[in-house]
């Protein structure tokens, strides 16, 4: 009887497959929707996690193969996607990749600003010029990207605008990443101060802090800071100072997305969700 009631009371799996699919209808474009290397970058995750739940998604990548290649995928799946060039450290090629995937998808319900750039080594190593390049790609062309959209999402009174930030805003994570973290932490209260100023308007925007992650970048641009080591060994470091046993993966961030993107977090705004399977509520030991 109690297993009866049970099998009642539960979805069908045609329900079970609608409830996933809350992003039906909306048009959302990820900024840095490629990868550094070969597999499962942020970026692509999150796009094709976007198209799993039902958005049209524009996938914007200095890399435009890259782009292209996450495309495919969503295609491949049976979603709707379209590649577009964007260099964010020019502000007339965020404009118009704007323009272009609001041309070709529509208006921009949501948009996911997840561009890093970052320099391994010592802060005494970081120039101006090399400062002032991951401040214009981490910080400034959140600025510049909000800015194109936020006249239509005022317009239509709703609108979500995310970014993914990192633990490295608030604790140094055993290596130098001075100029990094700065803009991560500077993320963070850009998305705080805009989901205030434009809450009246319906916009939400929150930041994700992603914890250590295991993807393609940080066999590319993290190998300085962990000299001596294989890649094995280096992800094996990793592994071990994490709480939960491993890494995040490229989906755990995704996930974490698609529900701030969806009317699941209405009333989320002007916050963050960490992910990092506990590393932050640690201490070094
Ligand atoms: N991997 C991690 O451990 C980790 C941890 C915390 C936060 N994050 C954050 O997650 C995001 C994605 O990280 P990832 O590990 O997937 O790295 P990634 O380098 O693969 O992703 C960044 C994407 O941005 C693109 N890009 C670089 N410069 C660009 C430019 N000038 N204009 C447009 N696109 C450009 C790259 O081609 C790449 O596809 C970043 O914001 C990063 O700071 C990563």
């Amino acid at each position: 009887m109690v297993k009866l009631c049970v099998a009642l009371q539960s979805p069908s799996v045609n329900e079970i497959e609608s409830r996933d699919r809350v992003l039906v209808e909306r048009n959302c474009l990820v900024v840095g929707g490629g990868s550094i290397a070969p597999g499962w970058g942020i970026g692509r995750a999150i796009s094709v996690a976007y198209a799993r739940a039902g958005a049209r998604v524009a996938v914007a990548d200095i890399n435009l193969p890259s782009a292209q290649e996450t495309v495919d995928i969503i295609r491949s799946e049976g979603g709707t996607a379209e590649a577009f060039p964007v260099d964010v450290l020019d502000d007339t090629s965020i404009a118009a990749l704007v323009s272009g995937a609001t041309g070709r998808l529509g208006p921009i319900d949501v948009l996911h600003n997840n561009v890093a750039l970052s320099k391994s080594g010592h802060s005494r190593d970081t120039s101006a010029a090399d400062w002032r390049r991951i401040q214009d790609a981490n910080v400034t062309s959140l600025h510049v990207a909000t800015q194109a959209v936020l006249p239509g999402m005022m317009e239509r009174r709703r609108g979500v605008i995310l970014t993914t930030s990192s633990i490295a805003a608030h604790r140094h994570l055993g290596y130098s990443s001075l100029a990094y973290a700065a803009t991560k932490a500077a993320a963070i209260a850009f998305t705080r101060m805009l989901a205030i100023e434009y809450a009246a308007y319906g916009i939400r925007a929150n930041s994700i802090v992603a914890g250590l992650i295991d993807t393609p970048r940080i066999g590319v641009v993290l190998r300085g800071a962990y000299a001596g080591c294989t890649l094995a060994e280096m992800k094996e470091r990793r592994n071990k100072v994490v709480p939960l046993g491993r890494m995040g993966t490229a989906w755990d961030i995704a996930e974490a997305a698609v529900f701030l993107a969806s009317d699941r977090a209405k009333y989320i705004t002007g916050t963050e969700l960490v992910v990092d399977g506990g590393l932050s509520a640690t201490v070094p030991h």
